[in-house]
């Protein structure tokens, strides 16, 4: 089984606690690299410089849809892999909702990593409105199907399933759920692109307790952690729980 724990950043850290957050836990992996791929999604100011660390694996947070032009303010594809990126988060929660972005955008990016040979976090969730509905399968179904539009380079994909209304509330989704979740999404993959050993993450207010319940009691792949993974020392906790479990 392979098996990741990826740090989500989001809009935090200076410089200075990224590098030492890179150096805490740059220390620890090397323990751990047999059992485990730590992954951390910076800021894309930070990419270069953490790249070079050559440890941890890189993963920006977010990418352009656009090539290369006349696009003021944005950061390709191209840009990324020029500076040793690995790979990139897309679809995250954040990014459909606040920013907006759509499956066709989210497919466009997903096809310009696909070019580049860069590796994808492919978020995916539904809303508490669409679960209370019933809408959870239909969700999630649509946003990869329309998302994964053309892809092949399966090699390349790590999906996490986040589902919206678990993200930052300190109330991770309940085990049977997830079960049914993982189970879900499994099928998708198989049935619609013949993949059935897909890397699928979870995200959404794991915590150190919840970290040992993924890897117990689902056979879900690790998971994509936001707040705590920012300070080292909890994620390296972390880290150790989901080793142990
Ligand atoms: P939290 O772990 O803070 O809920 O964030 C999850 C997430 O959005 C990871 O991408």
């Amino acid at each position: 089984m392979k098996y990741i724990l990826a740090s989500n950043w989001k809009a935090n850290f200076t410089f200075e606690e990224a590098k030492i957050w890179f150096e805490s836990i740059g220390s620890k992996y090397n323990e751990v690299r047999n059992e485990v791929r730590i992954i951390a999604a910076v800021p894309y100011v930070y990419v270069h410089y953490l790249s070079s660390y050559g440890i941890v694996d890189v993963f920006a947070q977010n990418v352009s849809h656009v090539k290369q032009g006349a696009f003021t303010g944005e950061v390709t594809v191209s840009m990324l892999k020029s500076v040793n990126c690995k790979g990139c988060i897309v679809g995250h929660s954040e990014r459909r909702h606040i920013f907006g972005e759509n499956d066709d955008i989210i497919n466009k990016k997903i096809l310009s990593l696909q070019e580049n040979s860069m590796e994808i976090i492919f978020c995916i969730g539904e809303k508490l409105e669409e679960r209370k509905e019933g809408k959870t399968k239909e969700v999630l179904f649509n946003q990869i199907v329309n998302g994964l539009k053309d892809f092949e380079r399966f090699d390349l994909l790590i999906v996490a399933y986040e589902p919206v209304w678990a993200i930052g509330t300190g109330v991770p989704i309940e085990i049977p759920d997830l079960i049914d979740a993982e189970n879900f999404i499994r099928k998708i993959f198989k049935d619609n692109f013949n993949i059935d050993n897909l890397t699928l993450l979870y995200g959404g207010s794991v915590d150190k307790e919840f970290v040992k319940k993924i890897k117990q009691e689902t056979t879900m792949n690790g998971a994509l952690i936001g707040s705590a993974s920012w300070k080292p020392d909890g994620f390296i906790q972390i880290i150790d729980n989901f080793i142990n479990a």
